[in-house]
């Protein structure tokens, strides 16, 4: 089995728009599937949704948006006005991916589909990222790390994401280029007590990831932990510098507990997360702040699978779990993370981490199986 039973929201936790008193809830969820095998893997999502308030008595409605590289095509706006819109009026976004390669190879296009998120995070006031690294005992073997290193390995790593070089003063010339890594005392204080409050609900573990050997922003960061620090007696804090914990990640990843650290360095650490884990189509993500609250798999729109039936859907279920956990639905959480744990068990699998001579399930074959798993238990 392996993973955590459920996920713990602390601290940003919004209700939804209505409540009625039988604790059963109405949802309306904006849908923004993207590209790539986004369209695909949302339809499970979707569809495990579906089943679950089926099931707990929760009235949920959709309403779609456009976003990334079709939106481009569409409307020419990664994330238009109308997207935007869709998603304040909704109670959280259920996000797949974005990107298509006809952008990637071309360093002159003038949009691109990543703009697209980066103005979602942006305009929803997206500051804290989620990222669990859970492993699963059934697939320890898929990580490139050894067994006994990889198995239990469970942390989080918390993001800033609406500061730094992604949003920073930019300059773009044919000589000269800079991104600005911009960070203010606000910004990283706010974040740091987000990882705080998971660590006091987790293992009382905080690691701060900077390299404030060299940078001034990273400075920044450490001397307002050292002083966010002392509000948390009961969490034990330490400093990494970035380089070292990249190492350490894959040297000893039991070591960490929360992890907390600025937009970019948390853009690879993250990455580097997903493959102890063993495949980058299992790990959910939650990003969370000012506004309403986005559901979404950490992986990219792998458009060359796109329409073959192939993508792992699971990243986009257990982002469904992690949409009702932070509403408090825990049980409605936990019976997903048991369906996919089944699912696992009994080799339900994309082609991907399926075993050797196993049989072939595809994506929609792995959500059905997950449906059916929810309205049977
Ligand atoms: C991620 C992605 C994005 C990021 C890209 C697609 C802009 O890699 O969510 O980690 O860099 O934040
Ligand atoms: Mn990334």
């Amino acid at each position: 089995m392996g993973g955590v039973s459920h996920f713990f929201f602390v601290s940003l936790q919004r209700k939804p728009t209505y409540t009625h008193q039988n604790s059963k809830m109405k949802l309306k969820i904006a849908v923004l599937a993207g590209d790539g095998i986004g369209p695909e893997i949302m339809e499970q999502g979707v569809n495990v949704m579906n089943a679950v308030c089926e099931k707990f008595g929760h009235e949920v409605s959709y309403k779609e948006a456009l976003c990334g590289a079709h939106a481009i095509d569409e409307v020419g706006d990664p994330f238009p006005e109308e997207t935007f819109q869709t998603c304040m009026e909704a109670d959280a976004v259920l996000f797949a991916s974005v990107g298509d390669p006809k952008f990637d190879n071309n360093p002159n296009a003038k949009v691109r589909p990543e703009q697209g998120l980066l103005a979602m995070r942006k305009k929803l006031g997206l500051f804290a990222n989620i990222r669990p690294v859970t492993t699963f005992d059934c697939l320890v073997h898929k990580s490139p790390l050894k067994d006994e290193l990889v198995r239990g390995a469970d942390f989080i790593c918390i993001r800033e994401l609406t500061g730094g070089m992604y949003f920073g003063e930019k300059k773009e010339g044919t000589d000269v280029a800079y991104d600005t890594n911009y960070y203010t005392r606000k910004e990283v204080e706010r974040i740091l007590h987000v990882a705080y409050q998971y660590a006091k609900q987790r293992r009382n573990h905080v690691t701060v990831v900077d390299k404030a050997n060299v940078l001034a922003s990273s400075r920044l960061w450490r001397a307002v932990a050292q002083e966010v620090a002392q509000q948390y007696p009961e969490v034990t804090t330490d400093y990494m510098y970035v380089d070292n914990a990249a190492m350490r990640m894959i040297q000893e990843p039991k070591f960490f507990d929360v992890m907390v650290t600025e937009n970019t360095f948390g853009d690879i650490l993250t990455d580097e997360g997903s493959c102890i884990t063993g495949s980058m189509g299992l790990l959910p993500s939650a990003s969370t702040g000012e506004h309403t609250p986005v559901f979404e798999p950490i992986h990219g729109s792998w458009p060359q699978a796109k329409g073959l039936n192939i993508a792992n859907p699971l990243a986009q279920i257990l982002s469904v779990a992690m949409l009702f956990e932070y509403f408090n639905l825990n049980e409605e959480g936990a019976l997903i993370r048991q369906a996919v744990n089944a699912s696992l068990d009994q080799n339900v699998r994309t082609p991907e981490i399926q075993v050797e001579g196993g049989a072939k399930y595809g994506t929609r074959e792995v959500g059905q199986w997950i449906v059916d798993y929810i309205k049977g238990n």
